[in-house]
């Protein structure tokens, strides 16, 4: 039997209407429109309402995804959810999305690799397809970080932004799909970005709720310094890995944490402006949702076409990250 390779073949995205622009944070919080941009060139994201939690963002980019590729619920197989904001611990996410979408005959579960969880996903997917008992696997990259964000911190309100990315993987039918998936963890990440409270370590508690330990907490200079490390070198290993250089790259969709990150992982790998994609000016850092967003804007401004060499690289809590490649199928 010839070996089945994963690919994505269908694509959807939703961000909420509401924006939250730095302008709007200047009233907020000590902070300015310059900052923000110089410091992590971002200019407004998207904040969801009081109703939406994480599995209504996901079952919206499953309609976008519907309304352009058609797709029958009723024929995924599994559902798989990296997402640092499910909508509580249990049931998963994976279950309501079930359930908002329809997908009758999956099963699924959420996975918690915080801003390395599309790509952990992405491994985990192409590893049951590969087993050849699943044809459909769902991947919804999909975060209300706003839900679990400090609105009087300015360390962390002005660098999140709520939306989803969901893509359906499925064997290939030609000679595109995933190449290959690189994923690494490292502990150390464990003292510099967290939410320390609501879990089995300090379950919710009227001090646990006064501490502010419900919010997400980030010593960023130490996070940008490894971020940058270990995402650049993830990139330039998975490239060389496979003989390639930059200029082989059509696309290379990092995740969005950080414009100067995104900047220093595409000049070391010595690529042009119209090779790199940010959107990270008007969605912010979607965590999870940040690369299946970017391969969704790539696809819906022509910059991707089928055949074209992807790369996909993360950096996120734990720490984890990694980097993907891939030849693109739709
Ligand atoms: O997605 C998961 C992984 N996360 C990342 O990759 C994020 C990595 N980290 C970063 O992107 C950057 O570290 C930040 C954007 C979070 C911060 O940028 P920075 O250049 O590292 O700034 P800093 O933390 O070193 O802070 C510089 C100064 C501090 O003031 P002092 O102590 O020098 O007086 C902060 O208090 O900037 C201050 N500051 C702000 N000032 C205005 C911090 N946040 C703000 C703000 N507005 N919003």
């Amino acid at each position: 039997m010839s070996k089945i390779v994963p690919t994505i073949t269908a694509i959807g995205k939703y961000v909420p209407e509401k924006i939250l622009t730095n302008k709007d944070l200047e009233k907020i919080v000590d902070t300015t429109d310059e900052w923000i941009t110089t410091r992590t060139g971002i200019k407004e994201r998207r904040i969801a309402t009081a109703d939406q939690a994480s599995s209504d963002l996901a079952a919206e980019a499953f309609k976008d995804m519907q309304a352009k590729f058609g797709v029958d619920p009723k024929s995924i197989d599994c559902i798989v959810v990296p997402t640092v904001t499910p909508d509580m611990f249990f049931p998963s996410t994976a279950a309501l999305i079930q359930k908002k979408i329809g997908a009758v005959n999956a099963w699924g579960f959420d996975l918690s690799a915080a801003c390395s969880g599309f790509l952990y996903a992405l491994e985990v997917a192409s590893n049951l397809l590969q087993t050849g008992k699943y044809k459909k696997i769902l991947v919804a990259g999909a975060e209300k970080m706003s839900s679990i964000t400090d609105y009087t911190d300015r360390n962390t309100c002005v660098l999140f932004g709520d939306g989803a990315g969901i893509v359906l993987i499925e064997p290939t039918t030609d000679d595109t799909g995933i190449i290959d998936i690189d994923l690494k963890m490292d502990s150390i990440g464990t003292e510099f970005l967290y939410m320390k409270a609501g879990g089995s370590a300090n379950p919710a508690s009227h001090e646990t709720v006064d501490k502010k330990w419900h919010y997400v907490y980030q010593d960023g200079r130490p996070v940008y310094k490894y971020a940058v490390s270990r995402m650049v070198q993830a990139g330039v290993d998975m490239v060389e890995k496979h003989h390639y250089t930059g200029q082989d790259l059509k696309l290379f969709v990092p995740h969005q944490a950080n414009q100067r990150i995104i900047e220093a992982c595409a000049n070391r790998l010595n690529l042009r402006d119209d090779q790199v994609l940010s959107n990270i000016h008007k969605y912010a850092n979607t965590t999870a949702a940040t690369i299946p967003l970017g391969l969704a804007d790539a696809l819906e401004e022509g910059r991707l076409k089928k055949g074209d060499l992807v790369l996909l690289t993360a950096f996120g809590g734990g720490f984890t990250w990694g980097a993907a490649l891939l030849r693109w199928s739709i």
